[in-house]
């Protein structure tokens, strides 16, 4: 993709190279070394993943990078630069810790970048900001460090997907190389078929929280239609205020790993979702159960794994498999 005559891929390599630079190099570069460290991050790990420091101020990229009318024009084409609605062009990312975001073929097509203390939370900027949409960044489709993680993910036979950049670095750091997360955005379909061309074992691990409790029926519902026989999905739920970060810091890899191996899997958690929602000892109880079952049934393509389903949640409520089934539409009547 060019822009202006310029790569923007190679433009943003460069954008890449000029943050890590100023992590190695910029006056204050010691609060976001200090911010790393008490994060537990190694000087390798930071490394590895290309983590950078956007310095404080207004137009530290603007001024190195954006001199020309069209190098400016072509940073605000990444995200990398933006504008007021007076049209005065500042850096859109300034006193971050940065991560670059590769897309699955290893190019830097975005950053999300992290605050580095409390006070700049309190006075308005959000923890993170991510680039937007771009010519070559799509949320929808791209997963931080699934290029990153391509052998972990071969090598363990399955992919972990959190929420976030830092439980992503932290479980690197612990040893543990193959998570990605999504970026900020819920897990699509479009994230699922990528990674499915990598394993066939995906287990998600989101946050001990509400968020993430919801998140995950979330990507059991985008799952659903995907599920074919051979594919093996499982959520591993942690406990309430931990996210993969805090855990295996609090636990360590071995056990952490252990957590993985007996994450629920996705029948488990759809069949204990349902029967959380409806009292099985009551006639009218199963009713709901099967009324609540039908319409995820509806999502699985036909197989081994639906006729099992099927089969276990009838001798749960007693219903009739066919009676569970969506009903087959009625054939339009002869004219
Ligand atoms: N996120 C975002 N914008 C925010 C907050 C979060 O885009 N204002 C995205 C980021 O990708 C983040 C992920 O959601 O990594 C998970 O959010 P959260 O759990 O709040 O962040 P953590 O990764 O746990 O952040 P940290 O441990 O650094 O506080
Ligand atoms: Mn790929
Ligand atoms: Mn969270
Ligand atoms: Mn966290
Ligand atoms: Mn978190």
């Amino acid at each position: 993709k060019v822009s202006q005559g310029i790569d923007l891929y190679q433009l943003m390599d460069t954008v890449n190279e000029f943050y890590q630079q100023q992590l190695r190099a910029h006056t204050h570069k010691q609060q976001a070394i200090d911010y790393l460290k008490q994060r537990g991050i190694s000087g390798q790990i930071a490394k590895r993943f290309g983590l950078g420091f956007a310095p404080p101020g207004w137009d530290n990229l603007m001024s190195t990078h954006g001199a020309t009318t069209s190098a400016q024009k072509a940073l605000l084409d990444t995200g990398m630069l933006t504008e007021n609605d007076k049209k005065r062009v500042y850096d859109r990312f300034r006193h971050r810790i940065m991560f670059p975001i590769h897309d699955h073929r290893g190019r830097v097509v975005g950053f999300g970048g992290r605050v580095l203390n409390k006070a700049d939370e309190q006075a308005g900027n959000p923890k993170y900001l991510n680039s937007p949409e771009t010519p070559i960044f799509h949320k929808g489709s791209e997963l931080y460090n699934l290029h990153g993680a391509r052998a972990g993910i071969k090598d363990a036979d399955g992919v972990l997907v959190v929420e976030g950049y830092m439980d992503v670095v932290a479980l690197a750091q612990a040893g543990i190389d193959n998570a990605v997360a999504t970026l900020g955005t819920a897990t699509s379909s479009m994230h699922l078929q990528r990674l499915f061309r990598h394993t066939q074992n995906i287990t998600f691990s989101f946050d001990g929280d509400r968020a993430g409790r919801a998140a995950a029926w979330k990507a059991l519902e985008t799952s659903l239609p995907l599920l074919q026989d051979g594919y093996q999905m499982s959520f591993l739920f942690l406990p309430d205020g931990e996210d993969p970060d805090t855990m295996v810091k609090k636990v360590g890899k071995e056990a952490f790993e252990a957590l993985v191996r007996d994450a629920m899997p996705l029948p488990d958690f759809l069949i204990d979702t349902l029967k959380s929602q409806a009292d099985v000892n009551r006639l009218d109880g199963r009713a709901k159960l099967s009324k609540l079952a039908r319409p995820l049934l509806e999502k699985l393509p036909g197989g081994v794994l639906k006729k099992l389903l099927v089969d276990r949640l009838s001798l749960i409520t007693q219903v009739s498999e066919a009676d569970l089934l969506p009903a087959k539409a009625a054939s339009a009547p002869p004219v």
